[in-house]
């Protein structure tokens, strides 16, 4: 009943909060994301009681500093239990490539999966002001796409966008790319604070392999049947 491209973010700050909306959503939703906001709280038992529920998990901290601590990093992750881990691609070629090589040198010594290695290419949240002040001259969704490209080329799985990003991604990067993207609003849901929205089946039309869903869930009256209803959009598009 569950739909692996379906993710859902555990923004909380307590395990108990975890708790009330993974037995909640139960065996509607395999997949959640750990932020940095509940992972510096609540530390490793998140991921000891989702792995407990045999939910898989995106853990998604971000890292972004010289290539061996990134590696290092990435490989305590994995002990932990995640099944996607991430960095940003602006940290580089080079670290990109060494982070990689280290967790799937790790994962082989180990004789388990190599968890999904995915970078974040731009903020979402950036804008044309903050480019321009970071000295950037060309345009966000150019670099966006380059540094897709880059992500692939140092053998990492994937990339984290916003939808309107993906289709652009996919067609530079491949199908096998993973293209995970939060943003997904299902139609007459409340926007929040997210401006480049789709609904979760155009953002699936788009290229998107995975959706990260948050408060269209965690905030519904009954989370569960909202979990049920994007998931019967999402199974619209195979
Ligand atoms: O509540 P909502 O559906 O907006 O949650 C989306 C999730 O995806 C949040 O955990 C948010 O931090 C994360 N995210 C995002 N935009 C990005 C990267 C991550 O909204 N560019």
């Amino acid at each position: 009943m569950a739909d692996n491209r379906l993710i859902v973010a555990l923004d909380f700050h307590t395990l108990e909060d975890v708790k009330t909306l993974v037995e909640e959503l139960g065996d509607s939703v395999s997949y959640y994301k750990v932020g940095m906001e509940l992972f510096y709280s609540a530390g490793p038992q998140v991921i000891t009681y989702l792995k407990e529920k045999n939910k898989n998990i995106f853990l998604d901290l971000k890292l972004h500093d010289i290539p061996n601590t990134v590696g290092e990093g990435l490989c305590s992750l994995m002990r932990l239990g995640a099944d996607i881990v991430n960095v940003h691609a602006s940290g580089g070629f080079t670290m990109m490539k060494t982070a990689a090589e280290k967790l799937h040198a790790l994962a082989e010594k180990q004789g388990v999966p190599c968890p999904k290695i995915i970078a974040v290419t731009i903020l979402t949240s950036i804008n044309e002001e903050d480019w321009a002040g970071l000295g950037m001259e060309c345009e966000i969704r150019h670099q966006v796409v380059r540094l897709a490209k880059l992500t692939k080329e140092a053998g990492l799985d994937g990339v984290v966008a916003s939808p309107q990003e993906a289709s652009a991604i996919r067609e530079a990067c491949g199908p096998d790319f993973m293209i995970v993207t939060p943003g997904a609003r299902p139609a007459g849901a409340a926007i929040n604070d997210q401006s480049r929205i789709a609904t979760p089946a155009s953002a699936l039309t788009n290229g998107a392999s995975h959706l990260v869903v948050g408060r269209p869930i965690r905030a519904a009256e009954d989370p569960k049947a909202e979990a049920l209803a994007i998931i019967k959009e999402m199974e619209s598009v195979k």
